[in-house]
C-alpha cells in the first residue's frame, strides 16, 4: 500500500486560500459566509500541516489589492480575522505553532493590530511550525518596503550599492531568515500568483487545484504533496 505521505515534504509550504466567494455563490449564500467557511478550513489545515511536520507554512489571507472589494465584504473579513485570531491564540498553543504576520498590518483597525501583536508575543518562543499569515500583503509592496530600507542605509553611509546582494534583499523581506517556499498550492483553479511571495517563489513548485478553498481537505493537501515529491527540481541545472 502506498504511504499516506511522501518522505520528501516541502520545508516551506505556501497556500493561496482562494475560492471562498465562489463556494458561497454556489450555495446561494453571501460571500461573507464563504469567508467564514474558509477561515474554519484555515484553522483545520494549519493544524494538519503542523501535525505532519511542515516547518514553515505561509497562507495568503488578504492582499494589498483586496481593499478594492466592497466595503461590506472588507469589514466582514476584518471581523473574521479578529474572531479567528482570538481562537488561534488558544488553539495553536496546543500545536506549538509560532504565529507571525507578513504584510503592512499598520493599515488594520487598532484592536486587530493589538491582537496581532499579542498573537506574536505569546507564540514567538514556541518550537513548532512557523505560520506566516499574509495580511495586507503584496509581493511588490514587500519589495518596495525592503528597497526603501536599503536605500536609507545607503544614504546614511552604512551600506554601499555594491553590497546589495540577493542575500541582503532576501534578508530585508518579511520572511527574513526563513527558507524560500518549496511548494505553493493554489486552490480554486486560478493560474496566477496574484502578487504572492514574488521574490521568494523564484524556484517554488506550483500546484493548482480545481477545488474551492472551503472544500479543500487534508487528503487534497496530501495529493499536492505527492505531486510535489514526484517533480524534478533542477534550479537551472541538469
Ligand atoms: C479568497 O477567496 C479570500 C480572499 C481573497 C480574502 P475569494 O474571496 O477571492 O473567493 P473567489 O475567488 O471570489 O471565489
Ligand atoms: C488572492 O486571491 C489573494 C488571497 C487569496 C488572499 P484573489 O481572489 O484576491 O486574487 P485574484 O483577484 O483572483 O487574482
Ligand atoms: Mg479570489
Amino acid at each position: 500500500m502506498e504511504a499516506k505521505l511522501p518522505e520528501n515534504l516541502p520545508a516551506h509550504l505556501g497556500i493561496i486560500m482562494d475560492g471562498n466567494g465562489r463556494w458561497a455563490k454556489k450555495r446561494g449564500l453571501p460571500r461573507s459566509a464563504g469567508h467564514a467557511a474558509g477561515a474554519a478550513n484555515f484553522k483545520k489545515l494549519t493544524r494538519y500541516c503542523a501535525s505532519i511536520g511542515i516547518r514553515y507554512l505561509t497562507v495568503y489571507a488578504f492582499s494589498t489589492e483586496n481593499w478594492a472589494r466592497p466595503a461590506e465584504e472588507v469589514s466582514a473579513l476584518l471581523v473574521l480575522f479578529r474572531q479567528y485570531l482570538e481562537e488561534a491564540l488558544r488553539d495553536f498553543r496546543e500545536d506549538d505553532i509560532v504565529v507571525r504576520f507578513i504584510g503592512d498590518t499598520s493599515a488594520f483597525p487598532k484592536k486587530l493590530q493589538e491582537l496581532i501583536a499579542e498573537t506574536w508575543e505569546v507564540s514567538k518562543d514556541r518550537k513548532g511550525m512557523v505560520l506566516n499569515i499574509a495580511m495586507n500583503y503584496g509581493g511588490r509592496a514587500e519589495l518596495v518596503h525592503a528597497f526603501q530600507a536599503l536605500a536609507r542605509q545607503v544614504k546614511e553611509g552604512a551600506l554601499s550599492p555594491e553590497e546589495i546582494t540577493e542575500g541582503l534583499i532576501s534578508g530585508s523581506l518579511y520572511t527574513a531568515g526563513q527558507p524560500d517556499p518549496d511548494l505553493i498550492i493554489r486552490p480554486s483553479g486560478e493560474h496566477r500568483t496574484s502578487n504572492f511571495l514574488l521574490w521568494q517563489s523564484a524556484y517554488a513548485e506550483y500546484v493548482i487545484m480545481d477545488i474551492l478553498w472551503p472544500d479543500f481537505t487534508p487528503d487534497d493537501l496530501n495529493a499536492a504533496l505527492w505531486e510535489y515529491a514526484n517533480r524534478s527540481r533542477r534550479f537551472g541545472g541538469v
